[in-house]
């Protein structure tokens, strides 16, 4: 990690206990890592030997599974908008999810093209939300409602269903309600005559961004409703998959900054510092949001809450000074925090923000001005630091 001012380190111990409690709570689950959440080498590494799947959002991610060696019944394409060429490409290699009936009837001639029997599923956008009874409009998946307008299909089968309607949910009844109205609608689907095999649940299960304001999501309660809930629905599919993402890696990773100058504005006192809006883009966001009003709902992925990390000075200082800490980046709004109290740091110090393993380097505005593209490191269990 010498010579880098600005960098993410992952540490693998936090993911693998992390599965450890996914793995007790939904128990004859199977989890497809949520790539875009963090696709760093080393992590999709981790989770694969552990026997993850790869939920792909994109065919570029399709690619990055396939890399890692992973079969298709293991690689879950869904995405809108999906190309001709994405099409072409994911088809043999993965488990494709028909995000609209324009899409399947393309999945369905490109399958033709190929020469093959595909099994597919489709992306449901269900007739109820995450927290509520009623149905939205979306760009996702197809209406509840007009699964009778798919025509019959030659060249693929529709094997399984997938739903997502919300991430980040610490709630576990919440999830529980929600799980239960999926897999209700599993069994309708049966009955309509769908050959349903596998149902994925999507993701939701959140984690804590700001200690002072919220719980963790009870993770022995919900694996108790799971656990009734997989008895009572035990017709209705063979495989169960969920596709966490954040839950996985959020908390197993920091993002280290290095300050690089130290000042004085009209009585303000400036950390500034390396990859701002360019190395860790949530904090800078979350204070953009705050500027139009309270943070009351998220902008998943790049806003989750008012404070989406907590801050850390990496020194020995016993005194503490009231500072804002912003990037290097010629924008105001490239703020990492404003007027908090921290220990007293100096040019050279690093400061540490928490919460980075998710949403976070990807996301970031990497090309942005030309600076230096921050770093990713990954300590394994044996406490080998990888680049
Ligand atoms: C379809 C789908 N699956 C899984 C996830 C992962 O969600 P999370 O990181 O909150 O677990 C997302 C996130 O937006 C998603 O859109």
């Amino acid at each position: 990690m010498q010579n880098a001012d600005a960098y993410y380190l992952y540490d693998e111990a936090v993911i693998l206990e992390n599965l450890r409690v996914l793995a007790q709570t939904f128990p004859n689950f199977s989890f497809f890592y949520s790539a875009k959440t963090n696709p760093n080498p080393h992590i999709l590494n981790t989770l694969i030997k552990n026997d993850c799947g790869i939920d792909a959002a994109s065919a570029g991610e399709v690619r990055l599974a396939v890399k890692h060696g992973l079969s298709p019944e293991k690689i879950s394409y869904s995405a809108p908008g999906k190309t001709d060429e994405d099409i072409r490409y994911a088809l043999p290699r993965s488990r494709i999810i028909a995000d609209s009936i324009g899409e399947l009837l393309r999945i369905d001639k490109i399958a033709g093209e190929l020469g093959g029997k595909f099994e597919i599923g489709i992306r449901i956008n269900p007739p109820f939300g995450m927290d509520s009874p009623f149905g939205v409009s979306s760009q996702f998946g197809i209406d509840y409602e007009s699964l009778g307008e798919i025509p019959d299909l030659s060249n693929v089968q529709i094997t399984s269903i997938h739903t997502h309607v919300q991430s980040q949910n610490l709630g576990w009844e919440i999830l529980a309600r929600y799980y239960e109205n999926v897999l209700s609608l599993a069994r309708s689907m049966k009955k309509e005559g769908f050959a349903i095999g596998t149902v994925n649940l999507g993701s939701g299960c959140g984690i804590v961004y700001d200690e002072e304001t919220q719980s963790p999501l009870d993770m022995e309660a919900l694996g108790a409703a799971v656990g009734k809930l997989t008895e009572k629905y035990a017709d209705v599919s063979r495989s169960l998959i969920i596709e966490p993402g954040r839950y996985l890696v959020g908390k197993a990773g920091v993002f280290r900054t290095r300050v690089l100058d130290k000042k004085v504005s009209r009585g303000k006192t400036y950390l500034i510092a390396s990859g701002g809006m360019n190395g860790f883009l949530r904090p800078a966001a979350a204070n953009i949001a705050k500027l139009y009003g309270p943070v009351n709902r998220g902008a998943e992925p790049l806003i989750s809450c008012e404070k989406p990390c907590g801050i850390t000075v990496l020194n020995d200082s016993t005194e503490t000074e009231v500072v804002t800490i912003t990037g290097n980046l010629c924008s105001g709004f490239d703020v990492f925090a404003r007027d908090i109290t921290l220990p007293k740091a100096e040019v050279g110090d690093f400061i540490e923000f928490s919460n980075a393993g998710s949403y976070a380097c990807t996301l970031s505005l990497r090309e942005f001005a030309s600076q230096p593209k921050v770093r990713e490191f990954f300590r394994t269990v044996d406490g080998e630091v990888l680049e």
